[in-house]
């Protein structure tokens, strides 16, 4: 179904978040049918650019490998014009509005359908948002929503303070927080694994379920965002946003419905149930150069302090104290320049009485996000033939030999779907996001104090700190021989 006659505005359209990922989103809807070509789309940011030097630049970055899609690009960029201005000035957003009226009068249209989409640093969302609203906002002539990005702040009173300058402006049902993790499509199949499988759902406890992990690996460093990354560190970047809410919708009690509010609604009250960080539950570390040398540190980047203790690895350990989950050892692990890319949730059962048997494996469920989407479960059986003896085998649900025909979106462009269609599942609450940073904030300043424990050195292209297994193993995780 289409939405049809919208009108979008990338603002930031000349920087990297809207080249790499909001055009090519945008164009990758378009490919595959999902935008209407009665949609027009407007790029806003400050550089002085001519509408063909824009869309020359947003092009450069679509994937374009045959003819047919170089045309559907040519089509697409016919839809996009651009406007140079600055954002604390009403006359760019004057002339956005003239622009948009013009196109919706040209389209006779009787409702306004306008999508804002803010691929700016934080310090503008603000007064981005007053100027929209204040000049391009259709009223009651319409609808207006408004897409924001992350960083959501840099701990709980900033998150606060910014979800307090935004709440006059804009009603929390306009606004669009994305964490594009939720449109991720194996994050997004959760709930239906979960709720939707007798056999996981009545096992989906402290009875049955002995740790869980959630990893996220990255085969590269902070190139080039050095700077960015020395304020953050691993923890901001993706532990307290991406991981906690696969977290959050791996642990949460069955939402009533798949309605967006009874959704949001379970994901803060088992965020509510997490017991305090411990300071003592922690691993961190920081990359060295690979052991070839022919990757650099983390400090070698020249615009991060040369005795940063920024942490680029992490683990974290945690658990939640309600009925379902208490006393379930739960590990978040994140790092760069590791020696794979790879995204995963590990759910370890519970032994079976040894009895009759000498050693059996404990059923483990895998459901790797990326890359190459993947749901297996290791179990127990007997070798086939003649053999008595038992083996560790797989169920597995490796969506490329299952799904061969089928379009897996970007996550951008499923979330960007959600927007279109007023679905805000897949976007974080501004109540949600306020107990993720309560969580994260005592743990983050005391890595940020004079106590703060110096981050082990891994190399490049590693497996991580050397101590991982063993931390592993104090978290519940047992390695099978
Ligand atoms: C971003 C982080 O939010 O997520 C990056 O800022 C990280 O540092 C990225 O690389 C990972 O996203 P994905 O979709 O590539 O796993």
């Amino acid at each position: 179904e289409f939405k049809e006659n919208t009108a979008i505005v990338v603002f930031g359209a000349s920087g990297d978040l809207a080249k790499k990922k909001t055009f090519p989103a945008l164009f990758g809807l378009y490919r595959e049918g999902f935008l209407s070509p009665t949609t027009k789309i407007f790029g806003f940011a400050r550089s002085k650019l001519s509408d063909s030097q824009f869309k020359e630049r947003i092009s450069g970055y679509f994937k374009l490998p045959n003819e047919a899609d170089k045309e559907k690009c040519s089509k697409f960029l016919e839809l996009c014009s651009y406007v140079s201005a600055p954002y604390d000035k009403d006359d760019g957003y004057i002339e956005l509005r003239n622009q948009i009226e013009k196109f919706e009068t040209s389209r006779n249209v009787k409702e306004s359908h306008r999508l804002f989409y803010l691929a700016l640093p934080p310090s503008v969302f603000t007064v981005v948002a007053t100027n929209l609203k204040k000049n391009v906002h259709p009223e009651s002539k319409g609808l207006a929503r408004i897409v924001i990005e992350k960083p959501f702040g840099h701990d709980l009173e900033s998150a606060k303070a910014l979800t307090q300058s935004l709440a006059p402006i804009w009603k929390e049902e306009e606004l669009f927080r994305i964490d594009h993790y939720l449109g991720k499509d194996m994050v997004k199949n959760l709930l239906v694994l979960r709720f939707g499988n007798e056999f996981l759902n009545s096992q989906w406890n402290k009875d049955h379920i002995s740790s869980v992990q959630i990893s996220f690996k990255e085969p590269f460093g902070t190139e080039g965002r050095g700077q960015y990354f020395d304020d953050i560190g691993i923890i901001r970047d993706v532990m307290q946003n991406h991981l906690l809410q696969v977290l959050t919708i791996l642990t949460m009690e069955r939402p009533v419905s798949f309605d967006a509010e009874d959704i949001r609604d379970e994901k803060v009250k088992v965020l509510k149930a997490f017991k305090p960080l411990n300071n003592q539950d922690i691993l961190v570390g920081q990359y060295t150069k690979s052991e070839d040398g022919s990757k650099p540190a983390y400090v070698d980047d020249e615009t991060v302090n040369p005795n940063s203790k920024c942490v680029t690895y992490a683990a974290i350990g945690c658990e939640i104290e309600n009925e379902r989950w208490s006393g379930v050892p739960i590990v978040l692990r994140a790092g760069k320049a590791l020696n794979e890319g790879k995204v995963e949730i590990r759910i370890q059962f519970k032994a079976v009485p040894s009895g009759m048997f000498h050693n059996i494996s404990r059923n483990e469920l895998v459901i790797r996000v990326q890359p190459n989407e993947a749901i297996y479960m290791k179990l127990n059986a007997k070798l086939p033939g003649v053999s008595t003896s038992t083996t560790l085998t797989e169920l597995d649900l490796t969506y490329s030999n299952r799904y061969k025909d089928f379009y897996l979106p970007e996550a951008y462009e499923s979330l960007i779907m959600d927007v279109l269609h007023s679905n805000h599942s897949n976007f974080v609450r501004s109540d949600e996001l306020e107990v993720s940073w309560a969580l994260f904030t005592p743990l983050l300043n005391y890595l940020e104090s004079d106590n703060a424990p110096v981050p082990e050195k891994y190399p490049y292209g590693s497996r991580g700190p050397k101590n991982l297994s063993a931390f592993l193993q104090k978290h519940g995780y047992v390695f099978e021989s």
